[in-house]
């Protein structure tokens, strides 16, 4: 980009920039079933982005020259403790988004485990169905990752499996993180009997509720049955839940609470060893937009109890409507029956199967976005659907278009057996960004890196395939091409 020589008028900019979002899917009206989380009450999206807009400028470095911050965020947190079971001595603070939480309560983890007197390498036990954000935390702070089984089943751990990990772990074990829900299959770990594990070891437990943890007090308020997942479970230590997600606000805020204040001082950087002023900052960013916070602190005052709950009922409703749906429709069938309002569709093989990865091509022809997920350790590829309140409305649109897609995708996609075998021979670690987008050619991904070509199905089959270091070397090149600055004009 060039900028222009004289200033625009402020409505031809905003005009300018909405039309780079041209070819964005839309945001509200419960066509996307992945990233985006659609409240469909009246006004609420404005109220959130007028609250985003007036505190856009404040910084939460300091809050003690801008106090509004630390309002605003004991707001949240004292919100956030009521609903999820915090006692007197439970505290928290408001990141940027569901995985800062998880890196910062691997972070206060970590910090425990040394000032017990830990030494050498710890290690974070998660369950393979554990979020991708605990095995960046563990890259980014220096732990080993214990990936445990879960039940193919289920798709859930067992606090027996947790526990002989732990016991193989010993003295290096720092943290155990358990889903309430999983993002991949939308069910709920069984936290109590993994935190008793845990606390038995001394090990501290963390409830990854980033997606559900705001819908599951919700859900169990209708009077459904929730197993216990909250801070008031015994050796729960901190738990994180995700405003920017089901608290329905803009992107950029998110909950990590606490079972105490000494457990939480291990996520605070503090640093005055130089010349300029005192830094202390408790997330990872320092200079940090109040905007999120306070759209959020916006989001639900407009919404009030009742509103939230009656958002959780619209998306519980939703979701029971569609999996009624997949039991009728041939070859299709959930993963897991739902604990929350997450849905992964998969091929029941009792019949003609249907191929999730061709379901998502054939939903994304009759303008829906589902979220294709790789085979797994014994877990079936699946597609992922994120309902929220706004799928009610459109529920019918969605099951009926859902049979006809289910229809046309009883084909399986499988990689080719050549490429794969090619690629196995492949060492990612050598291979630098022109060799990557030479592969990327070969798989159906070269040229233009703006986007998956409509016919995904056999990219993510081929994806699937691959062994996982170069598949993530692959996809990591991938998206480094999408970023290639336009320096055209
Ligand atoms: C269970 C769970 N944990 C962590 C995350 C990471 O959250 P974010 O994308 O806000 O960083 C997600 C995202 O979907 C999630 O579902």
């Amino acid at each position: 980009m060039s900028l222009p020589a004289t200033g625009m008028p402020p409505e031809s900019v905003l005009a300018a920039l909405e039309t780079l979002r041209v070819d964005d899917p839309p945001v509200h009206g419960g066509r996307v079933l992945a990233y985006v989380y659609d409240a469909d009450v009246d006004g609420l999206a404005d109220v959130g982005r007028r609250a985003l807009a007036a505190f856009g400028e404040v910084n939460g470095l300091d809050p003690t020259v801008f106090r509004s911050v630390a309002r605003i965020e004991n707001d949240l947190v004292g919100w956030g403790l009521d609903l999820l079971g915090g006692d007197e001595a439970a505290c928290g603070l408001v990141s940027s988004g569901g995985t800062e939480s998880c890196i910062l309560a691997v972070l206060a983890a970590r910090e425990e485990w040394r000032r017990r007197g830990g030494a050498g390498q710890p290690s974070v036990v998660l369950p393979v169905t554990a979020h991708p954000a605990f095995a960046k935390a563990a890259h980014l702070l220096g732990l080993r990752v214990r990936r445990v089984r879960v039940d193919p089943a289920t798709c859930r751990v067992a606090a027996r499996d947790v526990e002989s990990a732990l016991a193989d772990e010993g003295a290096s074990s720092a943290l155990v993180v358990v889903s309430a829900p999983s993002y991949a299959h939308g069910v709920v770990d069984p936290v109590a009997e993994v935190a008793a594990v845990a606390q038995e070891r001394g090990v501290p437990c963390h409830v990854d509720a980033c997606i559900g943890g705001l819908v599951l007090p919700y859900v169990r308020r209708q009077g459904r049955s929730v197993p216990d997942f909250d801070l008031s479970v015994p050796g729960v230590r901190s738990l994180s839940a995700d405003l920017h997600k089901y608290g329905f606000s803009p992107k950029g805020a998110s909950l990590l609470l606490f079972s105490d204040v000494d457990y939480r001082l291990g996520t605070y950087f503090a640093y005055s060893d130089w010349p300029g002023y005192p830094v202390v900052n408790s997330t990872l960013q320092s200079t940090r937009s109040a905007g999120p916070m306070a759209s959020a602190w916006a989001v639900l005052h407009a919404l009030g109890d009742e509103g939230l709950a009656d958002a959780v009922r619209r998306c519980v409703a939703a979701t029971d409507r569609i999996v009624a749906a997949v039991a009728a429709i041939p070859g299709l069938c959930v993963a897991a029956e739902p604990d929350s309002t997450l849905i992964a569709l998969a091929a029941d093989h009792g019949a003609e199967a249907v191929d999730p990865f061709v379901l998502a091509d054939r939903m994304r022809d009759r303008g829906w976005v589902i979220q294709p997920q790789p085979a797994y350790a014994g877990l079936p590829r699946t597609a992922h659907l994120t309902v929220q309140p706004a799928s009610l409305a459109t529920v019918d649109a969605f099951v009926a278009d859902l049979a006809a897609a289910a229809a046309v995708s009883r084909v399986e996609v499988s990689a080719d057996p050549g490429l794969v075998e090619l690629a196995g021979q492949i060492d990612p670690a050598v291979l630098g960004a022109a060799d990557i987008a030479g592969l990327l050619e070969v798989a159906g991904l070269g040229g233009d890196a703006a986007g998956l070509p409509d016919e995904s199905a056999a990219v993510h089959a081929l994806i699937e395939a691959l062994p996982t270091a170069l598949r993530d070397r692959l996809l990591a090149g991938f998206i480094s091409g999408v970023f290639t600055a336009d320096r055209s004009a």
